[in-house]
């Protein structure tokens, strides 16, 4: 007979194993959230999962269970570093017969364990603050932060009920009470603000100002800014007086899962025609889209717009940014070594403005995204180069 594996203590071993990666690598650094980490049991939020294989070709998921995997397997993989994804274009996933899934969307998922304690080291807390969470996700972010204040001092709101759901019995399982709601966290939570802080765990294209008004002055919203492109990066806000907020960008490379209401249009709008538009020579080619430093510019300077690569009828290559809102359009196709055609039309020329950006990056020295910042007020929310009265552009609000 084979003895059941002793699941507390195997995962008390990798939690602390874990604990010493997060803390090697720089991301955990208070004892207070070294605390945490160790105590909080991620193998009760991430029961069965979906974890990013290595196969070539279109990303592909294998399913994680204690059964499946058996429970070592499930638990060492519990407490990789990774991204474990919970659910697929927004449909609960039948674990009745799991079979590895391709090309399909995430759209729940434990976050990487660096990224969350990262972000909750950022977040600034003191002990009695009260933080507003968007985005509960399998809820273990939220157990960390009961674990950290307590869990009186914890709103969490996930918008998909059954993502709330099964995040409210994982964290009942673990002994946590927060204040759960299920919604739009865009709307915040106006019966629990003031916060001291807020952090959202889903992307966002602008700063809801509703965050604004329910986190009091002087206290924080930390959150990662993106549009349909990529992401733009982690931005640290804090709160003025004034209804306004303020705060640059922490760093450039986190990326999370853009807010259900603020997703991509799925239709990616009419496909322009060949003599649609107006005609010039660019030296910014497809590549610039991607490019890290230039990929931020793109997306900052043309906010609405998504690109995608396909040949046209007679096979040239080409290159389509579409804005979906307005029909704007540019359409990049190769001319010579390093020179490309781009076609215009539509309301706004969007490589013109992509290009203007670009120079006055140029000009400023090709300053790092922690150059950069966020200025939100009732009206507007700006994103500006260097300091608030610097070159600014729009966020799409
Ligand atoms: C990356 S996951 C959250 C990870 C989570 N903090 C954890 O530790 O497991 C992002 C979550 O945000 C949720 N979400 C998306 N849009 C939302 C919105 N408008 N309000 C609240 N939750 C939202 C998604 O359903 C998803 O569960």
């Amino acid at each position: 007979m084979t003895a059941e594996p002793d699941t507390d203590a195997i995962a008390a071993d990798l939690r602390h194993q874990l604990v010493a990666r997060l803390t090697e690598g720089g991301w955990l650094r208070s004892p207070q959230w070294h605390a945490a980490v160790e105590t909080v049991p991620r193998h009760e939020f991430v029961r069965r999962f979906y974890r990013e294989t290595d196969a070539p070709g279109l990303t592909t998921w294998a399913p994680v269970t204690p059964e499946l995997s058996g429970v070592k397997e499930w638990l060492q993989q519990a407490y990789a570093d990774e991204t474990l994804i919970t659910q697929f274009d927004r449909q609960e996933i039948d674990w009745s017969d799991p079979q590895p899934i391709r090309g399909a969307h995430p759209t729940s998922s434990s976050t990487l364990p660096a990224l969350v304690v990262r972000m909750l080291e950022e977040l600034q807390v003191h002990d009695g603050m009260n933080v507003m969470e968007i985005g509960t996700g399998t809820g273990y972010s939220t157990a960390l932060l009961c674990h950290r204040l307590g869990a009186q001092q914890v709103t969490s709101i996930e918008t998909d009920p059954d993502v709330a759901a099964r995040a409210r019995d994982a964290l009942r399982r673990c002994g946590y009470t927060p204040r759960l709601l299920v919604g739009d966290g865009l709307a915040g939570d106006p019966d629990g603000a003031p916060y001291d802080r807020t952090i959202a765990t889903c992307g966002v294209r602008h700063i809801p100002h509703a965050w604004v008004r329910q986190t009091r002055p002087g206290g924080l919203i930390l959150a990662t800014l993106r549009g349909w492109m990529r992401s733009l990066g982690l931005v640290r806000l804090t709160i003025d007086h004034d209804d306004r907020a303020e705060g640059r960008f922490i760093a450039g490379d986190p990326s999370f899962m853009i807010a259900r209401q603020q997703d991509a249009p799925e239709n990616l709008g009419m496909i322009p025609s060949p003599d649609q538009g107006t005609t010039r020579s660019t030296p910014h080619g497809p590549d610039t889209l991607t490019d890290p430093g230039t990929g931020f510019i793109a997306q900052l300077a043309m906010p609405s717009a998504r690109f995608f690569s396909m040949p046209a009828d007679d096979g040239t290559p080409c290159t389509y940014v579409l804005n979906v809102a307005d029909e704007s359009f540019a359409v990049l196709t190769p001319k010579a070594t390093d020179e490309w055609s781009v076609r215009q039309g539509g309301l706004v020329r969007l490589w013109d403005a992509f290009e203007a950006a670009l120079a006055r990056w140029h000009a400023a020295g090709t300053p790092e995204v922690t150059d950069f910042g966020v200025t939100v007020t009732p009206q507007i929310q700006s994103l500006w180069m260097g300091a608030p009265n610097g070159p600014s552009w729009r966020l799409p609000t």
